[in-house]
């Protein structure tokens, strides 16, 4: 079933076509970026991780994306494939949403510096980060002289060390240098580049870390707001840069986490 997620109906997004990453089920981020970009009209194509169909299709079908198309971002042949759809069926995007990560479960835990091989390390490096780079090349190419905007999905442990987030910080250290530079290539062309930093959300990827449940809590519990990142906030942090109203925004790591990168310690905390 469906999660039905409210999101501002209006036009921001009318007569623009886009390609959307990273949809596995309900819960996933990129699929309430889609349900905002779909509620504010705009066009999508899926590109999903072969073998997610069965979920991912009833989603689609619930939004009105009707082109979904397997990829697997690892193997070139599928990516040339899965652009060379989505070209046919929609000629130019607009914008692109890269919501995709990766890393053996066996580094997601424990000490990084024992824990981390050289096959997981590149393994995580390729899948979240590197990926981000090839996608923005592809979709980039796919944009008219206007411009268009690119959105990747970053997290906190990439600027401070969080318990078992381990290697997957630093793919999102590389991927957030990636989205600047990316944003200085893709400038001039009209191109704006930027990563969201939601807090901890309870998805299929944050269930792959030891202690997601704690980082949930802990999200909630030293954030300024003293509330969970909503998928809503995300959503409509995405629809901001996506749309026009981000138009001199680019290179930018935007934070969508109730506050909890602000926090020093909290106040009840302060008298020692
Ligand atoms: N959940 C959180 O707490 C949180 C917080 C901050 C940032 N993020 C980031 O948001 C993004 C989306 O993650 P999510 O939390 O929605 O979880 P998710 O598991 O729903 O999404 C991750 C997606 O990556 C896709 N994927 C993995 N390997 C792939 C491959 N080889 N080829 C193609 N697709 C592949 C999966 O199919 C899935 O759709 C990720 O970059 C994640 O790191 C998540």
């Amino acid at each position: 079933m469906a999660e039905d997620y409210q999101m501002p109906k209006g036009d921001l997004m009318r007569g623009k076509r886009g390609i959307v990453t990273g949809v596995a089920n309900h819960q996933s981020i990129a699929w309430g970026i889609a349900s905002q970009l779909a509620a504010q009209g705009a066009e999508m194509a899926f590109l999903h991780l072969p073998g997610m169909e069965r979920r991912v299709q009833p989603l689609a079908d619930s939004i009105g994306v009707k082109v979904l198309v397997a990829v697997d971002v690892t193997d070139d042949a599928s990516m040339d494939a899965a652009f060379e759809t989505v070209k046919a069926a929609f000629g130019e995007i607009d914008f692109f949403v890269h919501a995709i990560a990766f890393a053996n479960k066996d580094e997601l835990k424990g000490s990084f510096v024992e824990n981390t091989t050289r096959e997981g390390f590149a393994r995580a490096l390729d899948i979240s980060a590197f990926s981000f780079v090839d996608c923005a090349r592809r979709a980039s190419a796919m944009m008219p002289e206007t411009g268009g905007s690119i959105l990747t999905l970053t997290y906190m442990g990439s600027e401070r060390a969080i318990p078992n987030y381990n290697t997957m910080g630093v793919a999102k250290a590389a991927l957030e240098a990636a989205v600047r530079y990316a944003a200085r290539d893709l400038g001039p062309k009209g191109i704006r580049v930027n990563a969201l930093s939601p807090g901890a959300m309870k998805t299929l990827s944050l269930a792959g870390i030891s202690g997601g449940r704690g980082m949930l809590a802990k999200g909630r519990s030293l954030s300024a707001m003293q509330a969970d990142t909503s998928m809503e906030g995300v959503a409509g942090a995405a629809l901001w840069l996506l749309s026009d109203l981000g138009l001199s925004t680019t290179g930018e790591i935007v934070h969508v986490d109730a506050g909890f990168h602000i926090m020093g310690f909290r106040e009840d905390e302060a008298e020692g």
